[in-house]
């Protein structure tokens, strides 16, 4: 894989936390690169680190060692400046939508570009877009509670493209959905990473979200990443017990 086609590229990162006068190591020695344009899944149990390893991509949790690139750029060396740009490149959408209750939908999705040099006419224009592309149209002077779970993460997801990101991250972003609506919106991300060209890192506890649209998977434990590789190749021949735990899961 030449630079030019990898989009994140993690070298051997650890993450040590300091509680009550002991280390926690979150992440141990993990490296992994994601492809430009392609679905990368994380899979592993609660406390595995899934979600520390992702806040190292933008550097919203530097690392104690190890180095961070993006699109080709060593953010370890980035002004503080330069650093908010290559945030900006970097959209996450999470369990809990985190909308904001008193404003519209629409408002909701403009609100990355509040301060931005953009007027108004063509910000609400933009979110119309976004709101359109998510298919939520004709929600756009609702409030989000009147909204189902579903549309609220479409929502997200709008107000994340905000910024016009290169690559998403999804933290559990369909943990509290029903399957059907955990299915829409997963083909709603696939038609991004098709239609954009959106890199997306997926965070799940589910293979099954993993086996619908990921074509690279990292399955990780206490920390370390025990098992990557392509998802077909995870699915027929899974070398780790974790994983194949993993994988039974799925038939419950
Ligand atoms: N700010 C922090 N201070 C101390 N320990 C932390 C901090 N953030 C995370 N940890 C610890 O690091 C480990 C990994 O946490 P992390 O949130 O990355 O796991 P996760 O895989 O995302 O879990 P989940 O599936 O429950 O979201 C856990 O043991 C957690 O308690
Ligand atoms: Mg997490």
């Amino acid at each position: 894989m030449g630079v030019a086609d990898v989009a994140i590229d993690l070298q051997d990162i650890n993450v040590t936390f300091e509680r009550k006068g002991e280390t926690v190591t979150a992440v141990n020695d993990v490296s992994l690169q994601v492809k430009k344009g392609s679905i990368y899944g994380i899979i592993g149990y609660s406390g595995a680190g899934k979600s520390t390893l992702v806040r190292v991509i933008n550097l919203l949790q530097r690392p104690s060692s190890g180095k961070v690139s993006v699109s080709g750029q060593d953010l370890q060396q980035l002004t503080d400046k330069k650093l908010r740009g290559v945030r900006q490149k970097v959209g996450m959408i999470f369990q809990h939508f985190n909308l904001l209750r008193s404003r519209t939908v629409l408002n909701n999705v403009e609100y990355p570009l509040l301060g931005k040099k953009i007027s108004r006419k063509d910000r609400e224009a933009k979110a119309f877009e976004l709101l359109k592309l998510v298919g939520l149209a004709e929600y756009a002077q609702s409030y989000p509670e009147e909204l189902s779970g579903g549309q609220k993460q479409r929502v997200a997801i709008a107000r994340a493209l905000a910024s016009d990101p290169d690559i998403l991250i999804s933290d559990e972003a369909t943990s509290a959905l029903d399957p059907q609506t955990t299915a829409s919106i997963l083909e709603l991300l696939k038609k991004l990473n098709d239609e954009l060209g959106l890199t997306i890192v997926l965070i799940t506890h589910e293979m099954q979200v993993i086996k619908s649209i990921c074509q690279e998977v990292a399955v990780m434990a206490d920390g370390s990443v025990i098992e990557q590789g392509l998802v077909g190749d995870l699915f027929t021949a899974p070398q780790q017990p974790l994983t194949k735990s993993l994988l039974s899961l799925r038939l419950m």
